[in-house]
């Protein structure tokens, strides 16, 4: 406990206290793009050394649930620097957590004219809340090779986006159910390419993603979010041991 309020000083990063404030979706971006009120709800828990902000879309299909924010306009980069000029202000620092929904979604909550993307064509089991209620996920399309090659270029433009708009690095959100687990899961990725079925197939999403937004923006200025034992957001369980395996062999590549 008395560390906590102390200053925390790594070669990378180097934060007021030793506080960080966990990501929250808010849906509370109108438009998709962070507002005011937005910098106002960041600004008040600037106590924190370090803030992960709320799941942020790369793309217009990553946007699963109503109203969260985005990070591929203009528009929702200025609105972004409305955040990080305030956590700023506060000596704070603040990364963008990049959270494509992949499957995990409705296409009501979509933009006009995009679909529900997944890694296969397997539907979650479940509902999710939209504007008008409750409704089943929706059936997703899954990707061909070239919407693997966009899903990629989009988390990396994003990447520059963030820091563009003034963030201190960005958290890849590879837990949770969300794209990129949905990759590492054997039972919701059943792709026979390059980006399924062995351990180090179903990972190259991820580390292909983070191989590049590193040399972009610099690895110290990325992190991984990971969940290997959660099953919410209907991630079926695998055997123990093939978990243990996966996530070994993600951390050993992150790492490189
Ligand atoms: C309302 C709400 C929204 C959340 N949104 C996100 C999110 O966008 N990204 C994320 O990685 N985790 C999200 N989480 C998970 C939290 O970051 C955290 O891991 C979780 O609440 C467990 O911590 P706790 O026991 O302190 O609540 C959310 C949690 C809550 C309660």
């Amino acid at each position: 406990m008395k560390k906590l309020f102390t200053p925390y000083n790594k070669a990378a990063l180097q934060l007021k206290n030793h506080v960080v404030m966990a990501p929250m979706t808010r849906s509370r971006a109108i438009g998709n793009v962070p507002s005011d009120l937005m910098a106002t709800y960041y600004k008040q828990r600037s106590g924190a050394g370090l803030i992960i902000t709320e799941g942020t879309s790369p793309s217009p299909e990553g946007l699963g649930y109503p109203r969260i924010p985005g990070i591929f306009t203009d528009a929702q980069v200025e609105g972004w620097k409305l955040v990080t000029n305030a956590v700023h202000e506060s000596g704070s620092k603040i990364f963008l957590q990049l959270m494509h929904t992949g499957r995990i979604a409705h296409s009501s909550n979509l933009p006009e004219g995009y679909q529900v993307v997944g890694l296969s064509a397997v539907k979650a089991a479940g509902e999710i809340y939209t504007d008008t209620g409750m409704f089943e996920y929706s059936a997703p399309t899954a990707l061909d090779e070239e919407g693997i090659a966009h899903i990629i270029q989009d988390h990396v433009k994003a990447a520059e986006n963030a820091i563009a708009a003034g963030f201190d690095g960005i958290e890849l959100h590879g837990a949770h159910g969300y794209l990129l687990e949905q990759s590492l899961n054997p039972h919701v990725n059943n792709r026979i390419d390059n980006y399924g079925g062995s351990i180090e197939n179903r990972s190259r999403l991820t580390l292909e993603i983070i191989q590049k937004i590193a040399t972009s923006i610099g690895a110290d200025n990325v992190g991984l979010r990971i969940s290997p034992f959660l099953t919410s957001n209907d991630m079926p369980a695998y055997a123990e041991a093939e978990v243990h395996e996966t996530y070994v062999y993600l951390a050993r590549e992150v790492n490189q």
